[in-house]
C-alpha cells in the first residue's frame, strides 16, 4: 500500500497545477470588458459578468464561411445571434480584429487592414472601455462611469431582428434614435430583409409591420394595458412590460421576471412577429406567442370599413350602416375595396355614432388624440369637424380615459373575443337605431332579423317538441318544416328543393359508374347538374338504417351550419320513397382514405396534417359554440372528415348528430351509436353524450393523424396497447415525436409533433370534465399557454383481438360507410 502513497499524491499535485492552470485560463479567457488599445481576435469572446451573453466572431451558418462580429447566448447549446455588427459587410476570413481605440470607439478591421466596420460614436470618450452587459447589450463607457445615461454609445441603440429585455423600442426624441427590428434576409445573412417593424408616429403611435413600404400588420395603439390589437399581451409569470410616451422619448419594453428564465422577441425573415422561451428541460426555443395570429391580423384585409371576424366565413363583413363597395367583388372574397356608407353624411348637425364594441381600434395614422379629455367632450369635437368619422377611449383603464379621434376612412378593423374596445362610428341620422321607426329601410333591417330569431326559435321548440312526441314521424315532418320556414323568411336558410328528375339526371339515372360507395342508409353516387356544377347524392333507401329520425336530423342540423371546415349541404330532394341529400362533391374524399393508406400517405406532410387538425379544431369548435345551435356530433371519425380540392378538411355526415339547447351539457341516450375506437367510456357505458364526448373523439382522431394509425386495431411489438395507450406511453418517456408517422421521415416540427400528442392525451383522459372543451383546445393549439399534464386516458388498453383485423377495409368513400363500424345498443334508461 505505502508504495503508492507517493504517487497518489503527486498525482494529486498534478491534477492541482492542472486545475488551477485551467481555472486561471478560464477566467482569463471569460473576461466582460476591454481597455483602450486592447482588441478581439477571431478565436476569443467577451462574456457578460453573469455567463448569459457572448460576443465575439461567428458564422450563421456552415454554408458560408462569412465572419460576423455578433453577440449570442453564451449558455444555450442552440447557437442563437441576437446581435450584428458588420450585418452588410461580411468578412471573408479568420483574421480579423475589433479595436477599442482611444477615443471610444470600436472598430473592426479586415485581414488587410481595412476598416469594416465602427461604432461611429461622436462622443470622444475618457480612458474607454467596451463592455458586454448581462442584458447582452454592449456598451462603451468612461471607465468608472457605469450610468447608462452616460454610455457613449450601446448595441441597444441599434437592434437587428432581435429585441430583448429591457432594451427601449422605439424612439429617443432628444438623441433622436429610432430603434426598430429589421429582419436579416435571410437566415445565413443578417443584412436588412424587407420586414420592419417600428413604432409609426403620424397621428397616434403605433407600431407596423411593413414589407419594404407596404403595412403587413398593425399593433394597434396602445390603451393604457397594451397594444390594442395584441390581446395576447397579458401580465404574465415570465415578463413584465411597460409603454411610456412623453416629451422626450417613446418606447415599448419588457423586463424578465426571473433572469433564469430566457425570453427574446424576433421579427423572422418570414415577416412574423414571434416571442420565444427558452426550456431548459427540451433544450429548445419554444414559440410564446406571435404577432400575428390569424387571417385577420394582415393589415386592412376586409377594406375600408370591413371588419374582420375570424370566426366568420367569410372573415369579412362589413360595420354596420355599411354596404361593400363592389358586391360582386365582395363575393368573390376580393375585400380591398372594402365597404361604404348606405346614407352617406351630410354634416348638417344630425349625425349620430352607432357604437361598435369588442374590436381592434382602426389604423390611427389618420387620427389625434387628447389624454385629457373624457368621452363626452370627445363626441362634441368629432360632431363638430366634418371629417371625423369615429372616436374612442384612449385609455381603457379605470372607466377609460381620454380622447382618440379619426379623420379618415376607417381601416384595419377586427373582433376579438374578448379584450376588444368600443369605437363610436359616426353615421347620418337616418341610420341611427333610435330613428329606425322613421324609415321603411330600417324597419326591414331591424325587423328580419327579429322575425329570423323567432321563427328560429320557434322552429326549434317545434322540432324538439316533434322529436319527443313522434317516434316515427316521417317525411313529412321535414317538407313541413320547410315549408313553415320559406312562409316566413326567404332568403336565409332555406334549403333548396330539387326536382327528382334533376338529380336522375346529375348521376346518368343513379348508374354504377356514378357511385361513390355504399353505406348503412344506401349508396352514394357522384353527379353533376346541368350548370357543370359537381354534387355528391346521398340516397336514402327504404331498407336503410339511417330512419326518418336520422334523415330529419342531418337536414336540421346541416341546413343551418355555414362554416368552411363543414361540408355543405346544397339541398335536398325528397320523392315519395326517396329521401336524397345534396352536397358539395369533395374531389380528395375522407381522411382515413389518405392517412391510413400506405400509397396516399405519403402526400400528407406535416405541416398539412397539422393545418388538418387546426381546421377539425375550428369545425368542431363552430359546431359547440359558435354555431346558433349547439351541436354535439357523436360519430367524428377518420371517414367522417372530408378533404376539398386544398385539403382542408370538412366534418361531414350529421346522422347522428344532436342539438343542445341553452345550458345543457350533456344527455342521455338509450339509443347509442358511434364507432367504436372514438366513442368516449361515459358514452359507451352509460349512453351519455356532451361536448365532451366529440372531444374524446377529436383526441382519438388527432393521435391517429399524428401516427397514421387506426386507434382500433393498433398493434405494437412491445406491447398489448391499443394507440391511445401507445401514446401515452411515450408521452411519459417524453418521446412524443416517435408517436408521428415514420413516412414523415423526421420533417415535423417538434414543437407542434409534441405539443399535438399532448393536446391529443388532454382530450381522451377518461373523465369528461377533465378534458378540454373545444374553445380551450384551439387556444392550446394556437398559443404556447402550458399544458397542465394529461391523466390515463380513457379505453388504455381495451383490446378485442379478434377485431383488431376488421377495419382494414376501405370503401373508396368509406365517410359515407356506416354498416361496418357502426354498433347499436339499446341500454336500460337510468334514472
Ligand atoms: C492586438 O493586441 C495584441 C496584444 O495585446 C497586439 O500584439 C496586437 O498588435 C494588437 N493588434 C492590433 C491590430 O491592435
Ligand atoms: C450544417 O449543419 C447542420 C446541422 O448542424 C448539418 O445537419 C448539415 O449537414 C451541415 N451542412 C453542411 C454542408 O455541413
Ligand atoms: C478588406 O476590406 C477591403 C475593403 O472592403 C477589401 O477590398 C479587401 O478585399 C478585404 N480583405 C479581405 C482579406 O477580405
Ligand atoms: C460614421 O460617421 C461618419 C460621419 O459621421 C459617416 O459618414 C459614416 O457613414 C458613419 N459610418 C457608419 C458605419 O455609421
Ligand atoms: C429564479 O428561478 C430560479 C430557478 O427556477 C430559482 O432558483 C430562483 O429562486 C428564482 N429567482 C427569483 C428571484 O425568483
Ligand atoms: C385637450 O383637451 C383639453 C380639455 O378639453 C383642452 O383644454 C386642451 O387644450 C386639449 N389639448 C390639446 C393638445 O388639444
Ligand atoms: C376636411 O378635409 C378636407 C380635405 O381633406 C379639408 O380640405 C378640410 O379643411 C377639412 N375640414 C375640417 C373642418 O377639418
Amino acid at each position: 500500500m505505502n508504495q503508492y502513497m507517493p504517487i497518489n499524491l503527486k498525482s494529486f499535485r498534478l491534477f492541482l497545477f492542472v486545475s488551477t492552470i485551467s481555472t486561471l485560463l478560464l477566467t482569463s479567457t471569460a473576461i466582460s470588458t476591454i481597455t483602450a488599445n486592447q482588441n478581439i481576435t477571431d478565436g476569443q469572446t467577451l462574456v457578460s459578468d453573469d455567463e448569459t451573453f457572448e460576443m465575439g466572431f461567428f458564422s450563421p451558418s456552415n454554408v458560408s464561411s462569412n465572419r460576423y462580429l455578433g453577440i449570442w447566448y453564451n449558455q444555450i447549446a442552440v447557437k442563437t445571434v441576437v446581435w450584428v455588427a458588420n450585418k452588410e459587410t461580411p468578412l471573408t476570413d479568420n483574421s480579423n480584429v475589433l479595436v477599442l481605440n482611444g477615443e471610444g470607439n470600436l472598430i473592426l478591421f479586415n485581414s488587410t487592414n481595412r476598416r469594416i466596420w465602427s461604432s461611429n460614436s461622436s462622443v470622444i470618450g475618457n480612458n474607454p472601455v467596451a463592455q458586454v452587459l448581462d442584458t447582452g447589450n454592449l456598451v462603451i463607457r468612461n471607465e468608472n462611469d457605469n450610468d447608462p445615461e452616460n454610455y457613449l454609445w450601446q448595441s441597444f441603440d441599434y437592434p437587428g431582428d432581435t429585441f430583448l429585455p429591457t432594451m427601449k423600442y422605439g424612439k429617443d426624441f432628444v438623441r433622436g434614435l429610432d430603434k426598430y427590428l429589421t429582419s436579416w434576409k435571410t437566415a445565413d445573412d443578417p443584412s436588412p430583409g424587407e420586414y420592419t417593424n417600428r413604432f409609426d408616429f403620424e397621428g397616434y403611435p403605433q407600431i407596423l409591420l411593413r414589407k419594404g413600404s407596404d403595412v403587413q400588420y398593425s399593433s394597434g395603439p396602445w390603451n393604457g394595458l397594451r397594444f390594442n390589437g395584441m390581446p395576447s399581451l397579458k401580465p404574465n409569470d415570465i415578463y413584465t412590460f411597460e409603454f411610456e410616451f412623453n416629451e422626450k422619448e417613446l418606447y415599448y419594453q419588457y423586463e424578465l421576471v426571473n433572469n433564469s428564465v430566457l425570453s427574446r422577441m424576433i421579427l423572422n425573415t418570414d415577416g412574423i412577429l414571434r416571442r420565444f422561451i427558452w426550456v431548459e428541460r427540451t433544450q429548445e426555443w419554444l414559440l410564446y406567442v406571435s404577432g400575428q395570429t390569424d387571417n385577420c391580423d394582415r393589415y386592412g384585409l376586409c377594406g375600408r370599413y370591413g371588419i374582420c371576424n375570424i370566426n366568420d366565413s367569410p372573415a369579412c363583413g362589413c360595420l354596420r350602416g355599411f354596404d361593400p363597395r363592389f358586391p360582386d367583388e365582395w363575393r368573390r372574397a376580393d375585400w380591398s375595396n372594402g365597404c361604404v356608407r348606405k346614407v352617406q353624411l351630410n354634416c348638417d348637425g344630425g349625425d349620430g355614432f352607432i357604437k361598435q364594441s369588442g374590436v381592434k381600434l382602426p389604423d390611427t395614422r389618420k387620427a389625434s388624440f387628447n389624454v385629457s379629455m373624457n368621452l363626452a367632450e370627445c363626441e362634441k369635437v368629432c360632431l363638430r369637424n366634418c371629417n371625423c368619422t369615429a372616436y374612442a377611449n384612449l385609455d381603457i383603464r379605470s372607466g377609460g380615459s381620454g380622447c382618440l379621434i379619426w379623420f379618415d376612412d376607417l381601416i384595419d378593423i377586427r373582433t376579438y373575443a374578448e379584450d376588444g374596445q368600443d369605437i363610436y362610428v359616426r353615421m347620418a341620422a337616418s341610420e341611427l337605431p333610435k330613428m329606425a321607426a322613421k324609415s321603411k329601410t330600417r324597419v326591414r333591417i331591424i325587423v328580419i332579423p327579429v322575425l329570423v330569431g323567432l321563427t328560429l326559435l320557434l322552429g326549434i321548440c317545434l322540432f324538439v317538441y316533434k322529436r319527443r312526441k313522434q317516434k316515427n314521424n316521417d317525411v313529412n315532418t321535414v317538407v313541413h318544416e320547410s315549408t313553415y320556414v320559406n312562409e316566413n323568411k326567404r332568403e336565409d336558410w332555406e334549403l333548396p328543393l330539387f326536382d327528382f328528375n334533376t338529380i336522375v339526371n346529375a348521376t346518368n339515372n343513379f348508374s354504377d359508374s356514378c357511385k361513390l360507395g355504399e353505406g348503412g342508409y344506401g349508396p352514394v353516387y357522384k353527379g353533376m347538374l346541368e350548370d357543370g356544377k359537381e354534387i355528391a347524392v346521398k340516397r336514402n333507401s327504404g331498407k336503410s338504417i339511417q330512419g326518418p329520425d336520422e334523415f330529419q336530423n342531418e337536414v336540421q342540423c346541416i341546413a343551418k351550419l355555414q362554416h368552411r371546415n363543414l361540408v355543405k349541404l346544397i339541398g335536398c330532394c325528397i320523392g315519395e320513397e326517396e329521401r336524397i341529400l345534396i352536397y358539395e362533391y369533395m374531389p380528395n374524399k375522407s381522411l382515413d382514405s389518405f392517412i391510413f393508406d400506405e400509397g396516399r400517405r405519403k402526400s400528407l406532410d406535416w405541416s398539412k396534417r397539422y393545418s388538418i387538425i387546426i381546421g377539425i379544431t375550428r369545425g368542431l369548435l363552430y359546431l359547440h359554440q359558435d354555431s346558433r345551435l349547439r351541436i354535439i356530433h357523436r360519430d367524428l371519425k377518420a371517414s367522417n372528415i372530408l378533404l376539398d380540392k386544398e385539403m382542408n378538411p370538412r366534418i361531414s355526415d350529421f346522422g347522428l348528430a344532436r342539438s343542445m339547447e341553452g345550458s345543457d351539457t350533456s344527455a342521455n341516450t338509450r339509443r347509442v351509436m358511434g364507432t367504436y375506437g372514438y366513442m368516449a367510456p361515459e358514452y359507451t357505458i352509460d349512453g351519455i353524450y356532451s361536448t365532451k364526448s366529440d372531444v374524446f373523439s377529436f383526441g382519438v382522431l388527432v393521435l391517429e393523424i399524428v401516427s397514421g394509425k387506426r386507434n382500433r386495431g393498433f398493434q405494437d411489438a412491445n406491447h398489448d396497447l391499443n394507440l391511445l395507450g401507445h401514446a401515452w406511453r411515450l408521452y411519459n418517456n417524453r418521446k412524443h415525436v416517435e408517436l408521428v408517422d415514420s413516412i414523415i421521415n423526421g420533417s415535423y416540427v417538434e414543437s407542434e409533433v409534441t405539443r399535438a400528442v399532448h393536446i391529443g392525451l388532454l382530450c381522451v383522459q377518461k373523465y369528461p370534465e377533465e378534458r378540454p372543451d373545444m374553445p380551450m383546445v384551439v387556444l392550446m393549439l394556437g398559443s404556447q399557454i402550458p399544458l397542465p399534464e394529461p391523466k390515463q386516458p380513457g379505453f388504455y388498453t381495451e383490446r378485442r383481438p379478434q377485431e383488431a383485423n376488421s377495419s382494414s377495409n376501405n370503401p373508396e368513400w368509406s365517410s359515407y360507410n356506416h354498416l361496418s363500424n357502426h354498433l347499436s345498443v339499446t341500454y336500460p334508461q337510468p334514472r
